[in-house]
């Protein structure tokens, strides 16, 4: 397909090799404007906010991703296999459902399991594992020990539902997945597909088990800690 691709609207080369991808598009405006240098708006289809500009000296782009495995499925598509995108880095938030975990501790997801039918249309006889680039979440692992944050690495769930009929998180618990998100096995899928790499970091943003949450204040300065942690891998 030809660039510009129906939901993206920069040129070729307009995107560094490494996209930050929160889920919010006026996040992505607000890192461009509060962490980059010389950032250029370089997409807003549906408001669907782009923007490339440098991060210490070195070029970094930064897109939301919209919610869900189908919205993070086409952004993340038309980057990796039409605009020569090599890596994306999703930021996002998720519900922890380990006990271990705290509101503020980032979660690094080593593997994304999903109730989607993402995988479906690969045609396996069997089940795919979706899972992170070793190189990015091994930086990510060495940045965070340096930077001295609370992490865990493992399992999550990406899931099709905010609001389920009935929680999921018992059971995919018990087989040690750690919280909940909307995003990562689709991005991983998608990395995997056009041979890029990928990684989430998510901030626990409320605990499942424990009914705890973030307020606004807390939020704000854990969205600081991933995004510096974020923009260092990059
Ligand atoms: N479910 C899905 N995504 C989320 C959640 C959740 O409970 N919390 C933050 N992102």
């Amino acid at each position: 397909m030809a660039i510009p691709t129906p939901h993206i609207s920069a040129k070729k080369g307009d995107f560094a090799p490494t996209v930050l991808m929160p889920g919010d598009p006026l996040r992505a405006k607000y890192i461009a404007e509060n962490y980059l240098t010389d950032a250029v708006l370089v997409n807003n289809v549906r408001g669907v906010q782009g923007y490339t500009g440098y991060y210490k000296g070195k070029r970094v782009s930064v897109m939301a991703s919209g919610m869900g495995i189908p919205s993070i499925g086409i952004y993340s598509y038309e980057l990796f296999n039409f605009y020569g995108v090599e890596n994306i880095i999703r930021i996002g938030s998720a519900g922890a459902i380990n006990p271990d975990l705290k509101v503020r501790d980032l979660v690094f997801g080593q593997g994304a399991c999903t109730n989607s039918n993402y995988i479906n249309q690969f045609g396996i006889q069997g089940t795919f594992a979706p899972i992170a680039s070793y190189q990015l979440l091994e930086k990510a692992v060495s940045t965070a020990k340096e930077m001295g944050l609370r992490y865990k690495v493992g399992n999550i769930l990406s899931s099709d539902t905010f609001y389920g009929d009935t929680q999921p998180g018992t059971v995919w618990s018990k087989l040690g997945v750690l919280a909940i998100e909307m995003e990562a096995a689709g991005l991983y899928a998608n990395a995997a597909r056009a041979g890029k790499n990928a990684l989430c970091i998510c901030t626990i943003s409320d605990h499942l088990l424990t009914g705890e949450e973030l307020d606004s204040e807390q939020r704000q300065n854990s969205f600081h800690q991933m995004m510096e942690l974020a923009l260092t891998i990059a």
